[in-house]
This record gives C-alpha cells, structure tokens and sequence, in this order.
C-alpha cells in the first residue's frame, strides 16, 4: 500500500528539461496539489514519518516558497507551531540570517528572531533536495536558535546530487530521483 501511494505520486510530479536554466532538470509537484487524494496520501506520508519518531517536534519550519504548500498543513495536522523561513527581505522585525547556493544562483534566508526557542524540537519541511543548500541553510539558522532538528524532510530528493551529504541532520525524502 505504501509502495502504491508512492508510485502514484511519482506518476504525478512533472519533468521539465533546461528549466529554469540549461541543464536543469526541473521536477514540479503541483499536480500533487491538484489531485485531493494523492495530496492527502503526501501529507499522510510525512506526517507518519514523524510520528513513527520517538521524539515528536514542537515546531515545523517550512521553507519559502513552495515549502510553504506542505508544511503549514503538516503542522496543522500535528497540533504543533508551524514557522517560515523566508528569502532576504520579507520578514518584519528582527531576523538571523543565512546565505547560500542554489543549482541556479544565490539567496539568503531570514528567520524571526526569538520565533524558536532553544530547548524546542524542530522538524523541516520543504518540496525539494537539490544540492542541499537550502535545507543545509535552514538547519544553520534553527542551531543560531540553540534548538534542536530532529529531521529535514522534502517530498522530493535528487539523490544524484547528493545533497543530503550537505546537511547536518537525518534527512527523509517521500520521492527519490
Ligand atoms: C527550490 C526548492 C528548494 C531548493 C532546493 O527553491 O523549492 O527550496 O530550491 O535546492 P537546493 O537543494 O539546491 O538548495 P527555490 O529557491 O527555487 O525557490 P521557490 O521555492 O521560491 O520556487
Ligand atoms: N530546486 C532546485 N533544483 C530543482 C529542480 N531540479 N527541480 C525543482 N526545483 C528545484
């Protein structure tokens, strides 16, 4: 069953080539999101995956932007705190910071300051594992916190890239490519 929920999700995700640059294979997930059953069957994946743990989370971090589509539902489903970690300037007040490298550029991520505190347990959730950069980024913001990641977790890795090499917590991915 849970090898069937998998294939149909894969079925699912959409191959682009030279998307957005040359070389780039790009995988989209929102036909994940158009069809109901399958989202569901996603959300039911990761949230198994992180009450399978013997230490639940007391926050869910979801990464901008299409992090944002999966992890505030997790949380939700979770009864737990769901917090954004956003690209540079989109967040108000006091943030910590943190820049990296993407398969196609650079960026910085920003969290608000004080919004994790340093005993709490974290898990991280975004859609894709590329080279790792950007979860590797998110884990260095929430240890700025003092707090703990139990897991980063991304609906999609490109196991190729290795990425995971890169980041310093237990890494889950529902789909491999
Ligand atoms: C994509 C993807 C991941 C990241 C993975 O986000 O959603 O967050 O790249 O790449 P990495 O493992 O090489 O760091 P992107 O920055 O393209 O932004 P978006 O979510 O706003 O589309
Ligand atoms: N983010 C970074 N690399 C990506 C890829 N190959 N497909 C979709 N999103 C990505």
């Amino acid at each position: 069953v849970q090898l069937d929920r998998i294939e149909k999700l894969k079925s699912l995700v959409s191959t682009h080539q030279n998307f957005p640059k040359p070389g780039v294979t790009f995988r989209n997930i929102f036909p994940i999101l158009q069809d109901p059953s399958a989202f569901t069957d996603l959300i039911n994946l990761i949230v198994e995956e992180i009450k399978s743990k013997p230490q639940l989370p007391d926050i869910i971090v979801g990464l901008d932007a299409r992090g944002f589509l999966i992890a505030p539902i997790v949380a939700l489903r979770l009864g737990i705190a769901f917090v954004p970690v956003r690209k540079a300037g989109k967040l108000p007040g006091n943030v910590e910071q943190v820049s990296y490298k993407l398969e196609y550029g650079e960026d910085t991520l920003e969290i608000e300051t004080g919004s994790i505190k340093p005993d709490q347990n974290v898990v991280i959730v975004d859609d894709l594992i590329a080279l790792g950069g950007t979860a590797s980024a998110a884990c260095r913001l929430v240890r700025k916190m003092s707090a703990t990641i139990l897991e980063c977790i991304s609906v999609i890795e490109l196991v190729a890239l290795n990425g995971r090499r890169k980041i310093d917590a237990p890494v889950f991915s529902v789909l491999q490519y």
